[in-house]
């Protein structure tokens, strides 16, 4: 097994990744072995509470303008950060995580006015940005556009186009202004993964691969950013086509657009990256039960029951002596609670040694979509 930085020569061109895809073949696996893991002789972890702020982002800082890789908070999840513009830092990021390099990396600025430098907006969809941008930034909102020359192929998997957010968490935005150059950063856990909401997570997920980690407590949201594109309509409201249900619901971008579903693609031969069916799966087996009566238990298995109130108001408590019983939002069902704890819970259980996990669904409507879509990703085997 290969173990170090990626070499230079590695990095897939371009046109043979199209190439590739044109073929419908899956090269899923013979690219997959191009991103071996990543060894380092220590990875460390630095507090960033408010007195020690100053003292983690100048450490964050200084390796990534050594085209060095940082886990860093935000909003959403922890991210592997890597200095956008740096073709070498940016293929760490796909080492450590064994990322196969067709599955493009979202980029992150530090202000609305930075977008320029990373994407070309065309005319027609400049309103529509300008109105997304300025309702939903800093944010849990993902933006596709037609993508700037400067930013590395590698970042966008030779795509034409690149995903750019701006982080809300002050410690994300704090680097990012400091380093002055857009970061490209995917979740902080291997491909395929469950994403992590904690630094503790980030370290079951990279130590030894990664030098550093900054350390800021819980994500406030718990689950990755909503992603969209845009399509233009003459005299209409443009179509906004859903990459990835997250934070930021179908509700409130309906005020500025029809919100439709982007097409999903199956993991063996992804036409288009990004939309890989299954992702966020944990070890264990997890089953979504869209209803109680569905359950059928094999004899001397050991099931955990992930509930969404818990004990309280649960149709599925009395099905099952159940090993295990962790909720998502205890008592009271709330979707935001249990979209800050669906992937705590998960390690959680995936951790227990259960021969399944049993999960309920949870309500389809504001946050609940995006918890039902990591469940239904998450129970997918590939
Ligand atoms: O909340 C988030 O978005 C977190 C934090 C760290 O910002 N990031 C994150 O990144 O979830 P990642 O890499 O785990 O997920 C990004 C998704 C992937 O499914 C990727 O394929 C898709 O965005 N993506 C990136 N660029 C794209 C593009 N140009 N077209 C379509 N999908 C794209
Ligand atoms: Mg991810």
């Amino acid at each position: 097994m290969f173990f170090g930085v990626v070499p230079n020569s590695f990095i897939p061109h371009p046109s043979s990744l199209r190439a590739d895809e044109e073929t419908g073949k899956s090269g899923f696996a013979s690219r997959r072995a191009i991103w071996q893991n990543r060894r380092v002789s220590e990875t460390r972890t630095i507090q960033a509470a408010d007195d020690e702020m100053q003292e983690a982002v100048s450490a964050a800082c200084e390796l990534l303008q050594q085209g060095e890789i940082v886990a860093l908070p935000t909003e959403t999840v922890y991210g592997l950060a890597a200095d956008a513009f740096n073709p070498e830092a940016v293929a760490k990021v796909f080492a450590a995580k064994e990322r196969p390099s067709f599955d493009p990396l979202i980029v992150h600025i530090a202000s609305r006015g930075d977008l320029k430098s990373v994407a070309i907006i065309p005319e027609e969809i400049l309103p529509t940005v300008n109105q997304l941008t300025a309702a939903f930034w800093p944010g849990p909102l993902t933006i596709i556009l037609p993508k700037h020359p400067d930013v590395p192929d590698i970042v966008t998997s030779g795509l034409p186009t690149v995903a750019v957010r701006q982080s809300a968490h002050p410690i994300f935005r704090a680097v990012n202004k400091a380093l002055g150059r857009p970061i490209a950063a995917p979740s902080a856990n291997r491909f395929g993964r469950i994403s992590p909401t904690s630094a503790s997570a980030v370290s079951k997920e990279l130590d030894g691969r990664i030098p550093l980690i900054v350390d800021a407590g819980a994500c406030a949201e718990g689950v990755e950013s909503t992603i969209i594109s845009i399509e233009p309509r003459e005299g209409k409201k443009p179509i906004f086509k859903l990459h990835r249900a997250g934070p930021v619901t179908k509700e409130q971008l309906q005020d500025y657009g029809k919100v439709e579903k982007a097409r999903e693609v199956s993991n063996e031969a992804p036409q288009a990256p990004g939309q890989l069916a299954s992702h966020y799966a944990p070890r264990t087996p997890l089953i979504l039960l869209e209803k109680p009566e569905d359950f059928e238990p094999e004899e001397g298995k050991r099931y955990g029951l992930l509930s969404y109130r818990g004990e309280d108001d649960s149709p599925y408590i009395d099905l099952h002596d159940w090993e295990m019983v962790e909720s998502l939002s205890p008592g009271s069902g709330k979707l935001a609670e249990a979209a800050i704890r669906l992937f705590f819970v998960m390690r959680l259980m995936d951790e227990a040694g259960l021969d399944a996990i049993i999960a309920e669904p949870v309500s389809e409507t504001g946050l609940g979509v995006a918890i039902m879509d990591r469940l239904r990703r998450a129970s997918t085997r590939a």
